[in-house]
């Protein structure tokens, strides 16, 4: 069918008929609000590069934590910078330990809110790297041990599901056997499955205070040219016993979002990451893109390629913009 026949215009002539036919829907029920908790207190440390994301002790992560439920984002996901760092990052899986504590005050206070857990060694060591230090590069399998070591400690203080972000090869089958042996079979994993070594991630490391302080991360993350491996990794965490799996970053890696949705049927996720949040706070800043238009396109394109869940800092601003 074609012109006259077919005008494509007569079904975008009105804003109802728009509502009637678009195919991709973006709801507060899709968003996750990442959050950085900093050892000590009455801490509230806007990061430089992101705009309205703070390091906070606990009393005001707990603070906006109720304001994140209150505008109804269902989640979460929790990251730690702890007092100390050491070579095989201690804190990460000490009962006593940054992310430990937040989850216990969290758990008590915000009622509803769920609490996912970044699972990962790079905020907790000296060195900045994701995991044990042999030969000069990242030991894949003495830091299984410790992942699910810190899994389980998270688990143990409350977390509602853990998100190993880490990259070793067997952590998710390492973590869902370690939660089940101590009874938290109900407990989901959602799996960093698909994450590369990315330039985006540059802003994060200033929050986290996670920058690798020799190397990269190239020899665990993966490489920004692959494609079909996106889908061996995902294939591998699903048959560990991953419950969602996860693309990340979001906008440079919607082909490989799409390409996850079309072969699994797991619940989808993706991370909108710092890069991304800091270009177009940074563009708003100087007048040069509209924000709130940019950022609910860019949430919808996440929908139409496939996600399920969102994890973006826009999340609370998202919430509000969608209950205008
Ligand atoms: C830890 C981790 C990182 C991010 C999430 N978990 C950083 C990294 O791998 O260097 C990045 C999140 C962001 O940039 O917003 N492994
Ligand atoms: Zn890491």
């Amino acid at each position: 069918m074609f012109f006259p026949q077919f005008r494509a215009r007569r079904i975008r002539g009105s804003e109802t008929f728009r509502r009637m036919v678009r195919e991709t829907s973006l709801s507060v029920n899709d968003l996750v609000y990442p959050m950085f908790s900093a050892f000590g207190s009455g801490i509230r440390k806007e990061i430089s590069s992101m705009p309205g994301i703070y390091q906070q002790s606990i009393e005001n992560i707990v603070a906006e934590a109720k304001e994140v439920h209150d505008l109804g984002i269902p989640a979460v996901l929790l990251f730690g910078i702890p007092e100390t760092k050491d070579a095989v990052g201690s804190d990460a899986y000490s009962d006593t330990g940054i992310i430990q504590e937040t989850i216990r005050a969290l758990k008590k206070e915000v009622s509803g809110l769920a609490v996912i857990t970044d699972v990962c060694m790079c905020e907790y060591t000296d060195h900045g790297h994701c995991g044990i230090i042999k030969n000069g590069d990242v030991d894949n399998d003495s830091t299984l041990e410790l992942l699910a070591r810190e899994a389980l400690s998270h688990v143990q203080a409350g977390a509602d599901m853990v998100a190993p972000s880490d990259m070793m090869d067997g952590r998710v089958g390492a973590i869902r056997e370690i939660l089940d042996e101590n009874g938290y079979d109900a407990t989901p994993i959602m799996s960093y499955a698909v994450k590369y070594a990315s330039g985006y991630y540059g802003p994060f490391r200033e929050a986290a205070e996670s920058t690798p302080q020799f190397g990269d991360r190239r020899s665990y993350q993966m490489d920004p040219a692959n494609r079909r491996e996106a889908l061996l990794e995902a294939a591998a965490d699903i048959e560990e016993g991953a419950d969602i799996i996860m693309v990340k970053p979001g906008l440079p890696y919607l082909d490989i979002l799409r390409d996850l949705r079309n072969e699994f049927d797991l619940p989808l996720a993706v991370y909108n990451v710092s890069g991304e949040y800091s270009m177009v706070k940074g563009a708003a800043e100087r007048g040069w893109i509209e924000e709130e238009r940019v950022v609910l396109e860019t949430m919808t394109a996440f929908k139409r390629a496939g996600a399920d869940i969102i994890i973006t800092y826009h999340a609370k601003d998202v919430a509000k913009w969608l209950a205008k």
